[in-house]
């Protein structure tokens, strides 16, 4: 704790950086399209070196939702298959998977422009990162939840067919979004306290000597 806790305006950062959790159960009322577009507009905010706006957002509704449900439900019903599992089996599950995904309230499918330089592809991955966060943190403080998926179904190139995506587009993440449900357990989580990842260094090493030739 430090003075600053007892500003207002910090706590409540704090409060929603330490209180935002991964949710994935949902009332099923989707989220209203100004809201989304104003989360967007605030992730959009994140820092981005030489402001490439590397992200682009696609919200997906209606059809585009129950699309997507297939394309799960066959990604599911493959894995099955794949480790020899039952026909009826894999045909099963991936309609669960399918019906699972599709009855997500609003789904917000996030890629970013790669770059063919590294240290720029880095930089706009970085970016896009940091939008998700700043639409999450967002959505949290205004009562919606939301979880970040990088799995099979959001590095689908099925996705990135369905939204139209521009070939030098990567997925960063598909984001489920939705209304919390209070009948719901509160979702959990821990972190070891930043103090356990960090060293201050004062000292600059010793420089190492030169090979002797
Ligand atoms: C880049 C990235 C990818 C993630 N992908 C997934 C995922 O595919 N499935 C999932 O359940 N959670 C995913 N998450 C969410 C993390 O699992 C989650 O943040 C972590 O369990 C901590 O929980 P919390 O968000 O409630 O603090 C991802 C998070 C990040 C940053």
């Amino acid at each position: 704790m430090t003075q600053f806790d007892q500003n207002p305006a910090f706590a409540a950062v704090a409060a929603a950086i330490t209180e935002r959790r991964t949710v994935k159960q949902f009332l099923p009322t989707p989220v209203a399209p100004d809201v989304i577009e104003r989360l967007i507009e605030l992730a959009v905010w994140a820092p981005n070196h030489r402001l490439n706006e590397p992200w682009r957002f696609y919200v997906l509704t209606g059809h585009a939702c129950a699309r997507l449900g297939e394309i799960a439900g066959a990604i599911t019903a493959a894995k099955i298959s794949a480790v020899g599992g039952e026909a009826s089996v894999a045909a099963r599950k991936g309609s669960e998977a399918a019906a699972t995904w599709a009855s997500v309230p609003t789904l917000v499918f996030i890629t970013m422009v790669g770059d063919a330089n590294p240290e720029v592809d880095l930089e706009n991955y970085g970016a896009v990162c940091c939008a998700i966060q700043n639409f999450t943190l967002a959505a949290h403080v205004a009562g919606i939840g939301t979880s970040w998926s990088s799995g099979a179904v959001a590095a689908s190139p099925d996705l990135l067919t369905l939204v139209g995506a521009g070939k030098n587009e990567r997925m960063v993440g598909l984001i489920r979004v939705g209304y919390l449900d209070p009948a719901a357990s509160p979702a959990t989580s821990r972190r070891k306290p930043g103090v356990a990842f960090t060293r201050w260094i004062e000292q600059a090493p010793e420089p190492v000597p030169a090979p002797a030739l």
